[in-house]
């Protein structure tokens, strides 16, 4: 028999120092703590709300967690599969330590997602993100995704009031 809550180790030959891991309910305090100095925003504490414990309860499987080799956390990945829409998956955070970026990491933590997404039968994976964060807008352009939206916001097409008044988002779509 296994133990389902047992952390499941893994490495990735392009990452030889880093640690591939499942997500458990133990990561969701030090993934909500790096979210301020990583994400660099005012209202980090804002979108650390956005990241409750319940994804670290019931999508741990689809969501990975990175360790370097002194144990700290290098990056993580918190995605599922859609209840509603089986043939979809859903990324709903991605971060990267910044001194563990244009290394790759991201991407590969991406289509380690997709893989195992295309496995279970999805045929699409969508993520979105706010106008301002253009960093996160050219990264998921160079993963193959599509931006879509119903209007122009800051110079970027959004779709308006999407999460409630005010809450514009960029939604992005990319086939799998
Ligand atoms: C966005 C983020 C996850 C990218 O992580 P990363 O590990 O540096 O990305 P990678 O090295 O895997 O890059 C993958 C691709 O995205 C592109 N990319 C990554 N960061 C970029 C940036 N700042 N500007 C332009 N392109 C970028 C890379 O050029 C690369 O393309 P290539 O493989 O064709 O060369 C990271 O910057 C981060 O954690 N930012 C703060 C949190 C955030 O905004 N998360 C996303 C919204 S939830």
């Amino acid at each position: 028999m296994t133990d389902a809550s047992a952390p499941r180790l893994d490495t990735d030959p392009r990452h030889p120092s880093l640690t591939f891991r499942r997500a458990g309910v133990g990561d969701h305090a030090r993934v909500v703590s790096v979210i301020g100095p990583w994400w660099e925003r005012q209202d980090a504490d804002r979108l650390a709300l956005l990241l409750p414990r319940l994804f670290f309860q019931h999508f741990a499987d689809t969501s990975t967690v990175v360790d370097d080799e002194h144990g700290e956390l290098a990056g993580f990945l918190i995605g599922f599969r859609s209840a509603s829409r089986p043939e979809v998956a859903y990324i709903h955070f991605v971060g990267v330590r910044p001194d563990q970026r244009r290394t790759g990491l991201a991407r590969t933590l991406y289509e380690r997602f997709f893989e195992a997404m295309r496995a279970s039968g999805c045929q699409r994976v969508e993520a979105i993100t706010g106008p301002p964060n253009v960093r996160s807008q050219d990264f998921h352009r160079a993963m193959g995704f599509d931006a879509t939206g119903d209007t122009v916001i800051d110079g970027v097409r959004a779709w308006r009031d999407y999460d409630g008044p005010g809450e514009h988002r960029v939604a992005f779509t990319r086939p799998l």
